[in-house]
């Protein structure tokens, strides 16, 4: 009986136990997550979302702070279009990240970046450009183009020396997506080193409409692989959503696939950035305290456990300290809604926002739970402790029990007293 130790993933020169870590993004695949994918041999991905705030937490620098001084003057203002990021700041935040996790890669396996395009930050192009070019700049392995068609970002960096060494991937969610992108690169001379494919199960926002459960993942991947060799274009195929056990990712394997991206396992690691208290709650929930909502500002329906605090709450915008999904116009979705709120509640001392959240102030405090439709069976991959909490993981552990199981089985972890 195979399982996924049997295949390896070649990338280049590279030879690789076929196990991405899917980017998470505002740090919750953090640094340490990421580089413990490499030792073991496989691909860990950091995150650029909100890189400046992350820096800030990570590297004791005062970006957000010092934003905010420079735009206080805008916190009452709805017009946003001023509240601009310094992109040497952006670039300077993006090489301290991507060198604290370059300089303490050990093993055989690689770090890369997860780019997402819909963090437009007041200006989507030069932002973009400068986020990829600094995460080049600082030595990333690979860059995986997240939350957006990417129509123009091989452009943004076709003049980058690495731009051909470096392995660069795009995450899609159909065909349709993946011809459009492969044929606004195809000028560029240059193919896609990789492509995940995401399915309606993923955690983060997902590349589905509200009718992502008539998708499946399957049957989107043996579409793609169908089409890539119809094109007679060899190009690794990485599915990933809901891959839960190393016997669903050997299926993958065996019916083609080049590796699997896996992630919602990995948010009850040690080394997963998400705060213990907000790890016992992916423990916890059930299949019906999950749900896909479009209360992400990005326009994308996002899945989350349905307790978290950002939804609904109605906090003041926070733009001019981040502003990570201010769009071209300087315009937020989330703005518009807070302010209408606040105008039909004339004196009310806090506002309810139902339709709409602040994502960038949720996710940087960990109150907005996106997670995975599998979250409600990590309590199986566990103990429970004696005072009801469960006992968290090693990155490690989950990463074998990818690796080695077989028959549906999940390895538990050895017993700790609570
Ligand atoms: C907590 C969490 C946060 C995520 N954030 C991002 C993100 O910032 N960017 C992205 O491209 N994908 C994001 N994803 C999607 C994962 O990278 C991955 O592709 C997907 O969740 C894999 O499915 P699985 O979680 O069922 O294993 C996130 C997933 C989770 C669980």
């Amino acid at each position: 009986m195979k399982r996924v130790d049997d295949f390896r993933l070649r990338l280049g020169k590279h030879e690789l136990v076929p196990i991405m870590i899917g980017g998470m993004g505002v740090d919750i695949s953090t640094t340490d997550l990421a580089i413990e994918a490499a030792r073991l041999g496989g691909v860990g991905h950091i995150s650029d979302a909100m890189i400046n705030t992350v820096a800030d937490r990570r590297y004791n620098t005062k970006y957000v702070k010092e934003k905010l001084a420079i735009y206080k003057y805008n916190v009452n203002n709805e017009d946003k279009s001023a509240v601009k990021f310094d992109l040497g700041i952006v670039a300077e935040a993006t090489r301290l990240h991507v060198d604290s996790a370059m300089s303490r890669k050990q093993g055989s396996g690689l770090v890369f970046i997860n780019c997402m395009e819909k963090l437009t930050m007041n200006a989507p192009r030069e932002t973009l450009k400068v986020r990829m070019t600094a995460a080049l700049d600082a030595g990333i392995d690979g860059m995986t183009l997240a939350a957006g068609l990417h129509l123009g970002s091989f452009g943004l960096i076709e003049d980058h020396p690495r731009f051909r060494d470096a392995k660069l991937g795009i995450i899609v969610s159909s065909v349709r997506a993946l011809q459009l992108f492969l044929k606004k690169v195809a000028r560029t001379n240059r193919l896609p080193d990789y492509v995940v494919v995401e399915g309606p199960l993923a955690g983060g926002h997902l590349g589905f409409g509200m009718d992502w459960a008539q998708y499946d993942l399957a049957t989107i991947v043996a579409e793609v692989m169908q089409f890539l060799k119809n094109e007679h274009l060899d190009i690794p195929v990485i599915p990933a959503g809901g891959i839960f056990t190393g016997t669903d990712a050997t299926q993958f394997l065996e019916a083609g696939a080049a590796a699997v991206q896996v992630a919602t396992r990995f948010t009850v690691a040690k080394e997963c950035g998400l705060p213990e208290k907000v790890q016992q709650e992916y423990y916890r929930a059930s299949e019906d305290d999950i749900e896909v909502n479009q209360i992400s500002p990005t326009g994308y329906p996002m899945r989350m456990i349905k307790s978290s605090p950002a939804i609904g709450d109605g906090i003041r915008p926070n733009c001019e300290a981040y502003g990570y999904l201010l769009d071209a116009n300087g315009k937020c979705s989330y703005v518009a809604a807070y302010n209408r709120e606040v105008a039909a509640h004339p004196g009310a001392r806090k506002v309810s926002v139902p339709d709409k959240t602040c994502l960038c102030t949720h996710m940087r405090n960990f109150d907005l739970w996106t997670c995975g439709h599998l979250t409600y069976r990590l309590k199986d991959t566990t103990h429970k402790l004696a005072d009801g909490s469960y006992q968290l993981l090693s990155a490690e552990h989950i990463f074998k029990d990818y690796q080695f199981s077989t028959d549906q089985k999940v390895a538990l972890p050895e017993p700790v007293a609570a």
